[in-house]
């Protein structure tokens, strides 16, 4: 069975420890308890980025899609049953974040070392970071300590992560309710240069005439498909280095 789709009993796991000590962020919260932690999601990421360097941007992408639907707390990898709907099936998640398998590794070497001690959300908040410094990004510091959610909100996730289609201003709404002005977003909106579905950006293309065609735009993935469904094939917006 795949770690993801047990994810709750490992949650409750954490969230037992956790109760008993602080609940203050800190950066070497797990520095007593998995000394060993960050070195084994920075390993795994870096074996997960060699095999295929996309998902050093599919794991970055993971970790915001957890974030902005009520925090940073997992919610994300939980799957649906009996009693939660997840949010993988999320308009803007389903058929397109990755990562879980990759994921589910770190988890089963972390709970090798150190059972039940380090939690799914702040495996992906070092994920993040750990993938942008390997793809030749700059690094950022962490505090770390967060708790698992058990629960997970399919419909704020649909209302929460901002769609492809919003133009500037409803952005900077969108980003404001999170907190965030424009002067911090925005440099992350630039992160965006992995690889999307033609669907989601061929309007842009081809039914704007105020765009810059650019060479290094090979959309040829997306030529000839003249409706509007997001199609799974999907096109490099910029080349990885
Ligand atoms: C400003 C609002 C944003 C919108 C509307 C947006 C939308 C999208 C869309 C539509 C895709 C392609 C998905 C697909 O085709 O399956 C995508 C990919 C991606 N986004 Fe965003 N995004 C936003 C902000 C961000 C932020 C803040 C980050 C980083 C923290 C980010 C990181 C990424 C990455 C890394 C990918 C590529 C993932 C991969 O290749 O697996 N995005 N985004």
């Amino acid at each position: 069975m795949a770690l993801h789709s047990f994810h709750p009993l490992i949650c409750c796991l954490f969230l037992f420890t956790a109760s008993m000590v602080s609940a203050q962020l800190t950066a070497n919260f797990y520095s007593q308890t998995c000394p060993t932690a960050m070195s084994i999601i920075r390993g795994a990421v870096s074996t997960a980025i060699s095999r295929e360097r996309r998902m050093g941007a599919s794991l970055l992408r993971l970790h915001f899609h957890d974030c902005f639907v009520n925090g940073c707390d997992a919610s994300v990898l939980l799957d649906d049953s009996a009693t939660i709907t997840g949010e993988k099936t999320a308009i803007p998640n389903v058929n397109s974040i990755r990562g879980f398998e990759v994921v589910d590794t770190i988890k089963s070497q972390l709970e090798r070392s150190c059972p039940g001690v380090v939690s799914c959300a702040d495996l992906l908040t070092v994920a993040a970071r750990d993938s942008t410094v390997a793809l030749g990004g700059q690094t950022w510091n962490v505090v770390l300590g967060r708790r698992d959610s058990t629960t997970a909100s399919l419909a704020r996730a649909n209302s929460d992560l901002p769609s492809p289609f919003l133009d500037l201003p409803q952005l900077i709404t969108e980003f404001g309710n999170k907190g965030f002005s424009p002067q911090k977003w925005l440099p992350y909106r630039s992160l965006m240069k992995s690889t999307a579905r033609c669907g989601v950006f061929k309007t842009r293309i081809y039914n704007e005439t105020n765009i810059v065609h650019h060479s290094h735009w090979p959309c040829k993935n997306c030529l000839n498909r003249s409706d509007l469904i997001l199609h799974p094939s999907i096109a490099p917006l910029r080349p990885f280095r």
